[in-house]
């Protein structure tokens, strides 16, 4: 198999400057290496080049709506590319509007080729918002509504139907800060939402058996990974933290059990802020979680 790094350096959907320095932050934390060292291939395609962040207000709900289309228009290009090469796009974003041009082109995939698409969403935040709803207008708080197909018309149709995921394709874990709408939306759409009350509960194990169980050999599954979902005494180098994440060992956990499905085939890893971080320990980390996403194990070779 072979892995092709996407870098996407860009903040424009995020309400702190600083995500766009995500792509380099995982570079210098050696995924290239850590991916080589479980037997993958891998093809660093390097950044693609988008417009600056003009730091606006936002207009209409939508806080640089423009910027946020280009960007999402070429890191739908490069993975939909990377997919029809047969290799495992990693997008390394940039913040968390990106996973609408990366999981409209993987649905767009899937579409073509008989895949059944599932995602698993792993954050603190829902992001599920609509310009109508956000109490920021930040477009990161918005990519699953745009692709259920309840985002801005600019933002909607890109894998060729109205919505590139239905409800019941995406599960949640992790999730502790949903905004007052948000709320009444998970209800109304009947999203899978494991919050951290959940997993207090019934434990990382049982929640990850049961946001896995329909997965087959005909899923093509894709793991959407804001590292916010980390405790922020772990991963501090996070814009939107929110104290009482899962453990390092529950992570952990999660992305083992993800890897058994043998399923994984797409990954975007976002929100890694430099400027926000401590010696680059969030996207240390961030490689770590990835190695056990593709297979890494401590016994097994
Ligand atoms: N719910 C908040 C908002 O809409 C925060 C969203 C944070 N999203 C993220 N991808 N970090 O502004
Ligand atoms: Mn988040
Ligand atoms: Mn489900
Ligand atoms: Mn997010």
């Amino acid at each position: 198999k072979t892995v092709n790094l996407i870098g996407a350096p860009t903040d424009v959907g995020a309400s702190t400057r600083g995500a766009g320095m995500g792509p380099d932050a995982l570079r210098v934390a050696g995924l290239v290496d850590v991916l080589r060292a479980n037997g993958l291939d891998v093809v660093d395609s390097g950044n693609l080049a988008g417009p600056p962040n003009p730091w606006d207000t936002p207009q209409g709900g939508l806080r640089h709506l423009d910027e946020v289309v280009a960007w999402n228009r070429s890191v739908f290009a490069a993975v939909a590319e990377t997919l029809a090469q047969q290799r495992i796009p990693l997008l390394m974003g940039g913040d968390h509007c990106l996973a609408i041009g990366s999981i409209s082109a993987i649905a767009r995939h899937c579409r073509q080729h008989g895949k059944l698409l599932r995602v698993i969403w792993l954050d603190a935040h829902s992001d599920v918002n609509t310009a109508a709803s956000s109490p920021s207008g930040n477009i990161h708080g918005m990519p699953v509504a745009s692709l259920l197909g309840l985002g801005p018309p600019q933002l909607t149709g890109w894998s060729g139907s109205p919505a590139a995921l239905s409800a019941a394709d995406i599960d949640f874990i992790g999730i502790r800060s949903v905004d007052a709408e948000e709320k009444q939306a998970i209800r109304q759409l009947g999203l899978q939402v494991f919050d951290m009350r959940h997993i207090d509960e019934h434990g990382m194990r049982n929640t990850m058996t049961e946001a896995l169980q329909d997965v087959d050999e005909n899923t093509h599954l894709h793991v959407s990974f804001d590292l916010d979902c980390l405790d922020p005494l772990d991963a501090p180098g996070v814009g939107t933290g929110v104290r009482g994440g899962p453990t390092y060992r529950e992570m952990q956990l999660c992305m083992e059990m993800i890897a058994d499905t043998g399923q994984l085939a797409s990954l975007d890893v976002v929100e890694i802020n430099p400027a926000l971080d401590v010696r680059n320990r969030t996207a240390e980390l961030a490689v770590e979680f990835i190695a056990s996403l593709f297979g890494a194990s401590t016994l097994a070779r």
